[in-house]
């Protein structure tokens, strides 16, 4: 809850300015007090008297605004807040607030600043990978500015990939993940997450439909709680989150080398689509075509790397939650699944096509303990994640 917390909010502009209305809200929501600033490029997309109806308050705009300057002035306005959220922060201001530029209202603020300032970039695919922007982010994090985001995902300009404005409620949670306790301070948490790649020769492999989403964003809820992530993840469509440590895998043996590595751990959260069986006749050629007729693949069943840690004897990690992807009979299935693999909690959900939920934003899980099965709403990954992350933190209290 965000109760006498008070927000400074400049929205840059990027198409991504209209979800800065519902950021507006869900802040409002959480009882917070938005101050909204307006670059000119963000007047483009959103109009000031929106933005303004939206948060209850005047709307900052122009550095040269005398009225503003003898009513408050540009210092004390950047710190009046308790927290400065830049969303959605373009290139152009992530390259400003690198150089300690300080030419319009936003940016002037933001140097005259020593409050606490997260940013939520948003713009094209491109510009995100562009080295200039990449330096500017490291040289910001390095300042010590928040980093939330950016998403993969469809973008206005029509590609796709990393650059992606986070969801509002996305950003809602790392805001209050900001100003709440870190109850996960000094724990060392693994989480697996991803598909695993199983090669068949060097250009084919067998793979699942796992985006790797719902990892992640248990990553980032845990690392916002304080925790000391290893993220291993086999080849996911989303981006690592920024803050663990992460370890890149292809195939189920091979995270199962990167698991035992980064033990020991408080806690191990197994979120990773680990393909069940590897080609054993895997080719170090690319396979061709033939008149002798088809290849033939052999398969053998791989580790399977949540049962092998929760049987630990030695060194188990004290909470080990294990996932449970079904299409069917998904309380029965995960059930005998925890009984079967010997891990502590299973987060099992329906990922038959009908739900969406494979590769999609939301997730609808039922939590299975010791205690029984417990069925949450379908919400946003995001809320899932932050929901899970504050039980394992209660459990490892
Ligand atoms: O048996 P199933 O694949 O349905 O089990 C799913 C759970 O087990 C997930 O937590 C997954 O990360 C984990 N798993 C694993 N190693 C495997 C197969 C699954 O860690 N080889």
């Amino acid at each position: 809850m965000l109760q006498n917390k008070r927000i400074l909010l400049i929205l840059t502009g990027g198409i991504a300015a209209y979800k800065g209305l519902d950021l507006i809200r869900r802040l409002h929501e959480r009882g917070a007090a938005v101050t909204p600033v307006l670059t000119r490029a963000a007047e483009q997309f959103v109009t000031p008297l929106s933005v303004s109806a939206l948060a209850g308050e005047k709307v900052y705009r122009d550095l040269f605004d005398l009225t503003d300057e003898a009513e408050m002035g540009h210092i004390q306005l950047s710190r009046s807040a308790d927290l400065i959220l830049v969303a959605p922060a373009t290139a152009d201001i992530m390259a400003k607030m690198a150089q300690g530029r300080a030419d319009d209202l936003a940016s002037t603020l933001l140097l005259a600043t020593d409050t606490p300032v997260m940013i939520a970039p948003a713009m094209n695919v491109r510009m995100w990978d562009h080295p200039a922007t990449q330096r500017n982010l490291e040289q910001l994090r390095g300042d010590g500015v928040a980093v939330i985001g950016p998403n993969d995902g469809d973008m206005a300009c029509g590609e796709f990939g990393p650059g992606r404005m986070s969801e509002p409620l996305e950003i809602v949670a790392a805001v209050e993940a900001h100003f709440g306790p870190k109850p996960l301070t000094g724990k060392h948490i693994l989480v697996t997450s991803g598909p695993t790649h199983e090669p068949i020769d060097p250009v084919r492999y067998i793979a699942n439909r796992s985006s790797g989403a719902q990892g992640t964003a248990l990553a980032r809820a845990l690392i916002a709680l304080g925790a000391n992530v290893t993220f291993v993840t086999g080849p996911a469509d989303v981006a690592a989150p920024q803050g663990a440590t992460v370890v890149p895998v292809q195939t189920a043996q091979e995270m199962q080398a990167a698991v035992n590595a980064a033990l020991p751990a408080d806690a191990a959260i197994f979120a990773a689509a680990v393909a069940d069986w590897r080609v054993t006749s895997a080719s170090d050629k690319k396979l061709k075509k033939s008149k002798d007729g088809l290849p033939i693949l052999e398969f053998a069943e791989n580790p399977d790397i949540l049962a092998g840690v929760s049987q630990m004897t030695k060194g188990r990690p004290g909470l080990v939650v294990g996932f449970a992807a079904e299409t069917n009979d998904v309380v029965d299935h995960a059930t005998a699944k925890r009984a079967r693999k010997g891990c502590d909690w299973i987060v099992a959900n329906d990922v038959s096509p009908k739900t969406g939920i494979m590769g999609g934003t939301e997730n609808a899980v039922v939590l299975i303990t010791d205690k029984g099965a417990d069925a949450w709403p379908r919400m946003s990954k995001a809320d899932v994640a932050m929901r899970l992350a504050r039980k394992i933190a209660d459990a490892l209290v």
